[in-house]
């Protein structure tokens, strides 16, 4: 049987690999950390629920365009981009989507390796039990004390990076398909045992009420265009990560039905880690819900101080919140490498090491948005937030838009049956609708009226 196989890197050993290492990529700061906050920063219901409708309605379908995309190539992100262009006989241009992608990947790693390096500060921060017994104000202040201190920030990041390189150079498949095996049910785990101690502890009702209490007043433009870009942050979409791992995808896995279950997995993790935070911000006085950035670090150091075992817990926690984020970071990475290896013919570690020298050299920004460069405002924004801004809710938003209209009119209709056989017509004529009309349509308004709310009110 022809079944293509153009590509010289292997496959996922099976659809459930591709969902684990898929998950490993969605799975990561964007729902344990941002998602919370950035939700608690725009009043929690309203926006709890455009979030979820831009997942179903704009994520998955992009999502699943993605990894056609990816499966069909075989190769790196570019270059599929490429050769699936020039098969579809389709307007060169094209092409160009998979730059946006490479540049946001590049700023994304810059500031993410940046809040990793929390995380891992934490570890020791919790297991030193320098958060016994503490109370708001004093998270507050040893969070508020990492951020002053460039140096220590500076190290956390490296590390990061450091550990991101590890694993990029040796190869993401047989590192990372066996970890992310492992680690990705243990993180479940986790959170069901804070989500239990949340239950029992901290304000759960109130945390309930705040997440899916619909409140429309609360819920500005600049809000909408938020939960557009989380949803595309936290499914990994618009730059080609999702392409990369998709060209590894087992030819007979059902795209459509592999991408929900991701997606589903996805937004449970946020959903859930929305819950825990909430429960213990309520619960404790001296935090809003609109802390920003910090509040992860602050809320949950008081649910570990505060429980028996809870310096075993806690920096078990934050081990696992820096795995996640190390497992969705090497995707970051690993497009870019690959992509510059193929087009440069550049070895595997320069290619590394130039590319993560590069994001960290640039993160340096975000760490000193932190600290001595606060007063330094890009449109408004200190330096970290206008990276987090441009990329989640610009660039992502906008190659996601470029990628349903290239599947949904100019990609060859062979192609794209052949990757989708066994979806039923309904699905497929359902999809093509969501691509063609919907996301598109959707994703412009949205654009439009976020950045003029933004900028012209
Ligand atoms: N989805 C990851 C998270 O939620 C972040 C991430 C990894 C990402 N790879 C990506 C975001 C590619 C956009 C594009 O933490």
């Amino acid at each position: 049987m022809a079944i293509q196989q153009k590509g010289m890197h292997g496959a996922w050993a099976s659809r459930w690999t591709f969902i684990m290492a898929a998950t490993g990529s969605a799975v990561g700061l964007g729902n344990m950390w941002k998602f919370p906050y950035v939700a608690g920063s725009n009043g929690g219901g309203a926006f709890v629920l455009v979030y979820l409708g831009c997942i179903l309605l704009i994520g998955v379908p992009v999502m699943m365009a993605e990894v056609l995309i990816g499966r069909q190539g075989r190769q790196s992100p570019v270059n599929s981009m490429r050769d699936v262009v020039n098969e579809s006989g389709a307007d060169s241009r094209w092409r160009h989507v998979g730059w946006v992608g490479v540049a946001a990947g590049m700023l994304i790693l810059s500031f993410y390796a940046v809040i990793a390096g929390w995380a891992l500060a934490y570890i020791f921060e919790a297991a030193s039990g320098d958060l016994v017994g503490i109370n708001g104000d004093t998270a507050g202040a040893i969070f508020g004390n990492l951020l002053a201190d460039p140096g220590r920030l500076i190290f956390w990041q490296s590390v990061f990076m450091l550990l991101c390189i590890g694993v990029v150079v040796g190869g993401v498949k047989k590192g990372l398909g066996v970890a992310v095996e492992i680690l990705m049910p243990l993180l479940f785990i986790m959170l069901l045992l804070l989500l239990g101690f949340s239950f029992f502890k901290g304000d759960f009702a109130a945390a309930w009420n705040f997440l899916f209490n619909f409140n429309v007043e609360l819920l500005t433009w600049r809000g909408v265009l938020e939960a557009m870009g989380q949803a595309f942050f936290t499914l990994s979409i618009g730059m080609g990560a999702i392409m990369a791992y998709g060209a590894y995808m087992p030819q007979n896995a059902n795209i459509g039905k592999t991408v929900l279950i991701v997606a589903f997995f996805d937004s449970l993790v946020a959903i859930v880690s929305g819950l825990i935070i909430f429960s213990i911000v309520f619960a404790t006085p001296g935090i809003e819900p609109s802390a920003g950035p910090g509040l992860m670090f602050i809320s949950l150091p008081i649910a570990f101080g505060g429980m028996p075992g809870g310096l075993l817990i806690g920096s078990a926690f934050f081990v696992l919140v820096s795995i996640a984020a190390w497992s969705s970071a090497i995707s970051l990475l690993e497009p870019c490498v690959a992509w510059l290896i193929e087009a440069k013919n550049m070895g595997r570690v320069q290619a590394n090491l130039l590319l993560a020298g590069f994001a960290w050299l640039l993160g340096l920004g975000s760490v000193l948005s932190f600290n001595v460069w606060s007063h330094i405002k890009l449109a408004g924004f200190t330096i970290f937030d206008f990276l987090d801004f441009l990329t989640a809710n610009i660039m992502l938003p906008l190659s996601g838009l470029l990628i349903a209209l290239f599947v949904g009119y100019a990609m060859k209709k062979e192609l794209i049956d052949t990757q989708m056989v066994g979806t039923s017509a309904r699905v497929m004529k359902l999809w093509q609708v969501t691509l063609r009309y919907i996301a598109p349509v959707a994703i412009s308004a949205v654009f439009v009226m976020g950045i003029v709310d933004k900028f012209f009110s």
